[in-house]
């Protein structure tokens, strides 16, 4: 590891995955200042402010469809440092517009912002993940791809801990906690500047030259052009592999299953419920009768829970295999949020299950970073030949952002019209779940991919 790679790295990965965690949760806690605030401009019945607010949050996952659709066209073109840097002046723009909304006392410039702040989410989650495996020696890109994963939970829970009204969530510093995503992208534009382009990138635009003397500043004098020729022969190998195209997807058993399996697997991740959890937890402790400053501080533990679990799950999955993982995980989740729903139905009665609801909150964020949360991403890849992967992930994250969106939007109208009961559409889905993906999926740890695909034919 030499200072100019650890440098890439951590520019790469705090840079993008910062903003994508930070505005994941960054609304959560300011829900009623922002609202109120909202509401003093327009005005609404409680049914439409509900609505507004779920669109304000949400449509962060519309904007994560647009930059997804955006990555490999922009990376192709520009390259990956200069998309990073386009993609820090695009939230530059969106913290500019999220944060000034309160000045100019115009509601609808957050939503927009929030879109914005999305695209740049989506981008950043395509091309910060691409270039930190393109820079990453071959031993340590399984580490480094991780950094990203790891870098979204953190700032989830620094976004929750700065925005609870203790810090920065009251009615008149929240435009700070927006304004606050400008700090990540000049460090970003910072990084990116003084950064090594991606290897694969220079060698594909025929840049040798500069591939070479990149290659000697990330590697080293003597590592670099052996890490050069390694890049070099996996591009070659790549030109070798069968063309893949969308209708092979559709028409053709082996690759068309694993596709429906992989788009059900991120349904369900989504319809586990974490980023109603994520996005409203504070309002969900506020539902089992907590204080809003509890309930606050309840969320800053559901973000550290969060981190906790991840950086441990990262043993665990080499450790314990893909399949069982996340069928328990699913399974547990089913009975975790059974009894969620039973306490918020006799909290009212019981005081003391506020606590157990918070509890079984905490277990709900284990059992998801253990498995619906990491899993689908890793096995989902892995039940593809190598040629048809980038294609099948084309597919699968804009629907992982879809379905979020869905939830997102939907959660908050739905509990107020079905009240606790709406877990009960968690929990179904959660069931099924359990069950298909039992008999339906092959476990794909230490499996050769021929053997998975002579399974779906
Ligand atoms: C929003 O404003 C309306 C009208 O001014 C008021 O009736 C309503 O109670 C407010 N809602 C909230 C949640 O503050």
């Amino acid at each position: 590891m030499t200072c100019v790679l650890a440098w890439a790295v951590l520019a790469g990965s705090i840079g993008s995955g910062f903003q994508h965690g930070y505005n994941t949760g960054v609304l959560n806690a300011p829900q009623k200042v922002i609202e109120t605030w909202m509401n003093e401009t327009w005005h609404m019945k409680d049914s439409e402010l509900t609505v507004i607010w779920s669109t304000t949050t949400s449509i962060m996952c519309i904007g994560g469809i647009i930059g997804g659709a955006l990555t490999s066209l922009l990376s192709n073109w520009f390259g990956r440092r200069k998309t990073l840097i386009f993609n820090s002046f695009v939230a530059i723009g969106a913290g500019t517009i999220m944060g000034g909304s309160k000045y100019v006392n115009q509601p609808w410039m957050l939503i927009l912002g929030r879109l914005i702040i999305g695209i740049n989410a989506g981008l950043n989650a395509g091309v910060g993940p691409m270039y930190l495996s393109e820079i990453s020696p071959m031993e340590l890109r399984g580490a480094i791809g991780s950094m990203y994963q790891l870098v979204i939970t953190i700032s989830i829970l620094v976004a929750q801990a700065v925005s609870i009204n203790k810090v920065l969530g009251t009615e008149t510093l929240w435009p700070i906690l927006l304004f606050l995503v400008l700090i990540p992208a000049g460090y970003q534009i910072l990084g990116m500047l003084t950064s090594p382009e991606s290897l694969k990138y220079l060698l594909e635009t025929n840049e040798d030259e500069k591939a070479l003397s990149e290659s000697v500043r990330l590697f080293g004098e003597e590592q670099g052009p052996i890490n050069l020729d390694l890049i070099k022969n996996e591009i070659e190998d790549s030109r070798l592999l069968p063309k893949v195209t969308m209708r092979d997807m559709i028409h053709v058993a082996k690759y068309r299953r694993p596709l429906i399996i992989m788009c059900l697997l991120m349904g369900a991740q989504q319809l586990s419920g974490i980023n109603a959890v994520i996005y409203y937890s504070t309002h969900i402790f506020k539902t089992a009768d907590l204080s809003e400053e509890n309930a606050q501080i309840a969320t800053v533990g559901v973000g550290l829970v969060n981190v906790i679990t991840t950086i441990f799950s990262v043993f665990l999955v080499e450790m314990v295999g893909r399949k069982p993982l996340l069928i328990i995980g699913f399974a547990g989740m089913t009975f975790d949020l059974s009894l969620l729903l039973v306490c918020l139905y006799y909290v009212e009665s019981i005081a003391i299950l506020a606590y157990a609801a918070v509890v079984l909150v905490y277990l709900f964020i284990i059992l998801f970073a253990i498995g619906a949360g990491s899993i689908p991403w890793i096995m989902g890849s892995e039940l593809f030949a190598t040629a048809a992967r980038p294609l099948a992930l084309s597919v699968a994250v804009p629907a992982n952002w879809f379905f979020n969106f869905v939830v997102g939007l939907i959660f908050l109208p739905l509990q107020k019209i079905l009240g606790p009961a709406v877990f009960l559409i968690f929990i179904v889905s959660q069931a099924f779940a359990t069950v298909y993906f039992h008999i339906k999926i092959p476990e794909t740890k230490n499996r050769p991919i021929d053997e998975i695909t002579a399974l779906f034919e």
